[in-house]
């Protein structure tokens, strides 16, 4: 007997893929989704127009270069210098999406081998790509109790031979904590002092409700990798548009990666954003949509405080998160979703999709839903608790 071809699939492991898939069971109208990261207000409609225009000219459906559309490149560049971010043209490139920017810039940067510093918790989709490239996540947590900053002299305790890369997330999915400059700045210098390259996932950039964003790319270029995404701001998830800054050498890596994984990113979908950097209405546009989603943010605070009194929280400054302690009720958080979606029809992402420590923690999204929904939705694992 010949061995099954199926057997030998190289697989990811525990992707975080099947626990959603898992939690989301037959759509009933009832069912409160509070699982996904997913923008819920309208992009600017006065763009699509434009957009159509663009797409009446034949150019627009023809390939773009595998570092994206130079005029998007060069715009993007802009927008980041705005934030404080020193880059040209060519240290930035497009991809088609956040996710694509992971995979690829994880790709371009590890042998079999490596290591790369994960905190503990983090965004779910950089351990399975770390594994799946034969490279090892370290974790080190980020205490809850300093609200979730990360543990600078840890991580330069775990930094070892086969370390290659040190990631976090700022704001920061699942806990919505936002960096503090000084953390950021000594991150940065770690990664320098130790060869070793910041890699700092900058998805929620405009998405902050306190303070802003800060990049570490400023204390040491050589070292920082930006990884972003337009899925949140301007809101268009469904158009898969991401970009990746750093030095020039590692951005070409990627784009010669990039080019045998998608060639460029979608042309229409790169118009789109082109379209929206270069509009008047942006910095208004994205203040109402944070104007919004900051309401949502207190209303689930509330929520969350009238219902779920035992449950230790941190008030996000970012992102789109509550990022929930259930203990001691909770102690499986895998299981404690499952039965909130087969039997109080609420979803929820378990806090171990985000790492080791999540297994009493559950993350619930507070932007997709209007208050009151958000409020039955958190009601509803009160009343899974009890
Ligand atoms: C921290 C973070 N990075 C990257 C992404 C990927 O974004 P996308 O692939 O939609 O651009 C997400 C999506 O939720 C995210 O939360």
């Amino acid at each position: 007997m010949r061995p099954s071809l199926s057997s030998r699939l190289k697989v990811l492991s525990d992707s975080p893929m099947k626990i959603i898939a898992s939690l989301l069971g037959p759509a009933g109208a009832n069912v409160i989704r509070l699982h996904a990261g997913e923008p819920s207000l309208p992009p600017p409609l006065e763009l699509v127009d434009q957009v159509v225009d663009d797409l009446r000219r034949p150019e627009s459906y023809a390939y773009t270069p595998v570092t994206g559309l130079p005029e998007l490149r060069e715009a993007l560049a802009e927008d980041l210098r705005a934030d404080g971010i020193d880059v040209t043209p060519d240290e930035v490139a497009i991809t088609s999406s956040g996710t694509t920017s992971i995979f690829g810039v994880l790709s371009a940067i590890l042998d079999p081998g490596d290591e790369v510093i994960l905190t503990d918790p983090t965004f779910m989709m950089y351990r399975p790509v770390i594994e799946y490239l034969g490279a090892r996540a370290r974790w080190v947590r980020s205490p809850p109790e300093e609200g979730f900053q990360p543990d600078v002299e840890a991580i330069k305790e775990a930094i070892g031979e086969r370390t290659k890369a040190i990631v976090v997330v700022d704001p920061d999915n699942p806990t919505g904590r936002l960096m503090r400059p000084e953390a950021s700045r000594a991150l940065a210098e770690v990664a320098q002092d130790k060869g070793v390259y910041l890699l700092v996932d900058e998805a929620y950039r405009r998405i902050v409700y306190e303070g802003s964003y800060q990049s570490p790319q400023r204390y040491a270029p050589d070292n920082v990798v930006g990884l972003g995404s337009f899925s949140k701001d301007p809101g268009v998830p469904g158009l898969r548009v991401g970009y990746v800054y750093g030095p020039k050498e590692l951005v070409e890596a990627y784009a010669e990666l990039n080019g045998h994984m998608v060639f460029g990113a979608s042309n229409a979908s790169q118009l789109f954003v082109l379209r929206y950097l270069r509009w008047r209405g942006r910095e208004a546009f994205i203040r109402s949509v944070v104007e919004e989603y900051r309401r949502r943010r207190d209303a689930a605070v509330s929520a969350a405080r009238r219902h779920l009194p035992s449950a230790k929280f941190m008030v996000p400054q970012g992102s789109m998160y509550l990022y929930l302690d259930l203990s001691p009720l909770v102690s499986d958080s895998e299981r404690f979703a499952a039965e909130l979606a087969s039997r109080h029809g609420v979803t929820v992402m378990p806090g171990t999709a985000f790492g080791p420590s999540g297994r009493t923690f559950v993350r619930v999204t507070f932007v997709s839903q209007q208050p009151d929904r958000l409020e039955e939705g958190i009601r509803r694992i009160g009343a899974a608790l009890s």
